[in-house]
């Protein structure tokens, strides 16, 4: 299962990760590499590396269990790695734990407050944790809070207590944000509305590491993604780059205006396949499949009717590397 994936210069799994640009991102300001973490003998992350560029959405995608949770704890400082190398803004994250922590804003999986504080309260108490924070006033509204501020944390709705741990998370300031599992447990307008927040963060110049098990959070998202499957990557590329590379191509369904001779598609490059179903043509392959079949067609005196184009999606990508759907644990698969 575990592919070895060259993308944009980056070695995936073995030798040294060096990162080159991509769409938007400049120098690297993480690099992971070769990542291992066991709890007993659980082993959490195998072997994880990956660079992240300055101002990227980097995703991490992957199953429940697959060590998404542990790699971005080891990244924060939060655990200490039993073995590999990690970087973030040149520091080692255990080595240079209080200076991570003044420049690395975190969002925890299932991060729970004391229920009797007020949200101006628990924001003023993280502010005191740094040198130069935001300014909270500022923050509250950006999120949404402001009318919520003297509220108790016990008394907020899921989404305003998700908002209030982004408020957390970026409180300090930080030069990157870690967000784990961001948007999980929120209606489809809360979620929405927390994808435009985190463009506006990245907006302000910050790098953000989102974790996610939700494909078209990191379809809107995510410049780059990572998929990590039983403690390994197995694919590091952007949503597009994946769906299309990993996703099984694209599909086009059509009723020829004439018959014609299947060779005539088959020869093309950007088709992989040719099936009949019915009357119907299945066509499938890669790159711009549409246009190529609909101008060879037209050639030799056909014209396609009722025309269907599917794409491949990163969900695609995702069930074709992992073997499972998104959302399922890696357990589930093997029951
Ligand atoms: N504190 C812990 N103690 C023991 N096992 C753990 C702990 N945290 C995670 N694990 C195990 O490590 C594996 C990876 O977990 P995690 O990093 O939370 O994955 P993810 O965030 O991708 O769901 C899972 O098998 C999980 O059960
Ligand atoms: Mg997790």
């Amino acid at each position: 299962m575990a592919t070895i994936v060259h993308v944009d210069g980056l070695v995936a799994t073995g030798a040294e990760p060096s990162v080159r640009g991509t769409a938007g991102a400049s120098h690297p300001v993480i690099e992971v590499r070769s990542l291992h973490k066991a709890y007993g003998a659980t082993i959490a992350v195998e072997d994880v590396s990956f660079g992240v560029g300055e101002g990227e959405i980097f995703g991490i995608l992957g199953p429940n269990g697959a060590g998404k949770t542990t790699t971005v704890e080891c990244m924060s400082g939060l655990r200490a790695p039993d073995g590999g190398a990690i970087g973030v803004l040149g520091l080692d994250p255990q080595r240079d734990r209080h200076a991570i922590r003044e420049l690395v804003g975190v969002q925890l999986q299932e991060g729970s407050m004391p229920p009797k504080l007020t949200v101006r309260e628990l924001v003023d108490l993280f502010a005191s944790f740094y040198t130069d924070p935001a300014d909270a006033r500022e923050l509250l509204e950006l999120l949404g809070l402001t009318a919520k501020r003297d509220d108790y944390y016990k008394r907020l709705s899921g989404g305003q207590k998700q908002r209030l741990s982004i408020a957390l998370a970026l409180i300090g300031n930080p030069t990157v944000a870690i967000l784990d599992e961001l948007t999980t447990g929120l209606d489809p307008q809360a979620r929405r509305e927390t994808w435009s927040l985190i463009e506006g963060v990245r907006d302000r110049g910050v790098t953000i590491v989102l974790v996610t098990h939700f494909m078209d959070e990191a379809e809107r998202l995510c410049d780059r993604v990572a998929l990590i499957d039983s403690g390994r990557v197995i694919a590091i590329d952007t949503p597009a780059g994946l769906a299309e590379r990993e996703g099984g191509g694209n599909h086009m369904r059509f009723h020829p205006s004439r018959s014609f001779d299947d060779s005539l598609l088959t020869a093309l490059p950007e088709v992989d396949r040719l099936e009949h179903q019915g009357d119907r043509i299945v066509v499938s392959g890669n790159g711009d499949l549409l246009n190529a079949v609909i101008s060879t067609l037209a050639s030799a005196g056909s014209q396609a009717k009722d025309v269907q184009l599917e794409s491949a999606t990163l969900e695609d990508a995702f069930v074709r590397l992992t073997g499972h759907p998104s959302g399922t644990s890696k357990e589930d698969g093997k029951r």
